[in-house]
């Protein structure tokens, strides 16, 4: 039996404790074997969200959890010689956003730069959308795959994207859907040991960090954009991984496009090297952080950089998609034909009403109309319409004409549409003056 009691930890960081590294393990055991009820969780989340936690603590409640179910050895699921001496299995990670297909593209271009990439990735969460779901959109595309496929694609393709299984970090998954319902979301320790938890049990030696900030994310303020990206390269040194954390704008959608066929078109243009300014910026810069940490032999972020324009110019990123694509089910033919790709039937523009220079876009009210056009669920298990969403015609800067289109709406019905457009309206808004346009990389964490 052990000697410690719920009802001693909570009270302990209630008034400000620290707790002992045996103090979490106990914490997370009781998370996952039930032997905890939830209201005493519910309490500590609470008293954690008051009193925070030093580095020490979330490091060692990131470890519990990433331990509390299957870990992936995604290093020995490579054959013997497959890396080359010293480099390291990297993945990525982003704290998700509005048109935020960043994955799509990245995916396909590490691995073109010989770089293994093996996730596991999630689905559409409230007005952000998910990989999985995107990817879905390609015909007979499935994220469902054997460890044993798994392991065989690693091998032979260098890029797996599956789906998060229930057994990877149970203990988050527990306290993830109490938290939900008991206002301790917004606390950082519990936001940094969730995500880094998951990463840490998905096998990969080294990850980049993509910290989303801006009313199109979680964070909406730098300072906590900031602070969390600080915590999760902190957790990630205490397990002895490497981490590189960016931040990055989403004030607006990212790229032009929100919705899922439509992003997975996107993602394919900018394989070509033809992605919009912003998305393709965002891309080619995370993939460069990823060799770089990958490949020790890879010098600067300049040389990581020129590796990843090669990938992108010479074909081979996209000859990885197509591989990929095909690996795992889907049409191959949608890849190289992306015009095939799902697109709702009605297509209505908003037009602007005067002439001016955009000076914001709301990138969660693009978000929730694509929802609401039925591009993401409003409950666990609805189906969803892989063709409707929102291209946008212009961005924070551009300079806009009375009746120029702002944005491009893509319905199942007119009926669907015309509310869609109307919403949108106050999206944009339009003022005199011209304006910048807005930064994509905002700030840089390392451990170093
Ligand atoms: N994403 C996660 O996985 N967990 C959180 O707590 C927040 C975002």
């Amino acid at each position: 039996m052990s000697r410690l009691n719920p009802v001693d930890l909570i009270t302990k960081k209630r008034d400000g404790g620290e707790h002992t590294p045996e103090e979490l393990h106990f914490l997370v055991q009781g998370m996952v074997d039930g032997s905890i009820p939830d209201y005493q969780l519910a309490a500590w989340a609470m008293a954690v969200y008051f009193q925070g936690m030093s580095d020490a603590e979330a490091t060692q409640l990131t470890l519990a959890m990433a331990n509390s179910g299957d870990t992936l050895d995604l290093r020995g699921a490579l054959a013997t010689g497959a890396l080359a001496p010293g480099a390291l299995i990297v993945d990525k990670h982003s704290s998700g956003g509005v048109g935020d297909k960043t994955t799509l593209a990245v995916g396909p271009i590490v691995a073109a730069c010989g770089l293994p990439v093996g996730k596991m990735s999630g689905r559409g969460l409230s007005f952000s959308g998910g990989t999985i779901d995107k990817l879905e959109s390609i015909s007979g595309w499935s994220p469902d795959l054997s460890e044993e496929r798994f392991r065989q694609q690693l091998q032979e393709i260098g890029l797996v994207i599956a789906g998060q299984t229930a057994d990877l970090a149970p203990a988050d998954k527990h306290l993830y859907a109490l938290r939900d319902v008991t206002g301790t979301v917004p606390s950082l320790p519990l936001i940094a040991a969730s995500i880094m938890s998951k990463k840490l049990a998905a096998g990969a030696d080294a990850i980049v960090l993509d910290v989303k900030c801006g009313r199109g994310a979680f964070m909406e303020n730098l300072d906590d954009a900031r602070a969390l990206a600080r915590l999760m390269v902190a957790i990630g040194d205490g397990a002895g991984r490497k981490v590189t954390a960016l931040i990055t704008g989403m004030e607006q959608p990212l790229g032009n496009a929100v919705g899922n066929a439509l992003e997975v078109q996107e993602a394919i243009e900018t394989l070509h090297g033809r992605g919009p300014t912003d998305f393709q910026e965002l891309v080619e810069r995370v993939c460069a952080e990823m060799v770089l940490l990958g490949d020790p032999a890879c010098g600067d972020l300049g040389a990581a950089q020129k590796r990843v324009r090669e990938a992108i110019a010479s074909g081979a990123a996209l000859e990885k998609l197509v591989a990929f694509v095909a690996a795992q089910g889907g049409n191959p033919d949608e890849i190289r034909h992306p015009e095939r790709l799902p697109r709702a039937p009605i297509a209505r523009s908003l037009l602007a009403e005067t002439a001016g220079f955009v000076h914001a876009i709301d990138a969660r009210e693009i978000g929730l109309t694509v929802v609401e056009l039925g591009g993401g669920r409003k409950r666990k298990g609805d189906a969803i319409d892989f063709g409707v969403g929102v291209v946008c015609q212009t961005k924070v800067g551009d300079r806009t004409t009375a009746g120029g289109a702002l944005c491009t709406v893509y319905a199942a019905d007119e009926a669907s549409a015309s509310i869609a457009v109307s919403r949108l309206r106050g999206a944009w808004r339009i003022a005199d003056g011209p304006t910048a346009p807005l930064p994509v990389i905002l700030d840089r964490i390392t451990g170093d």
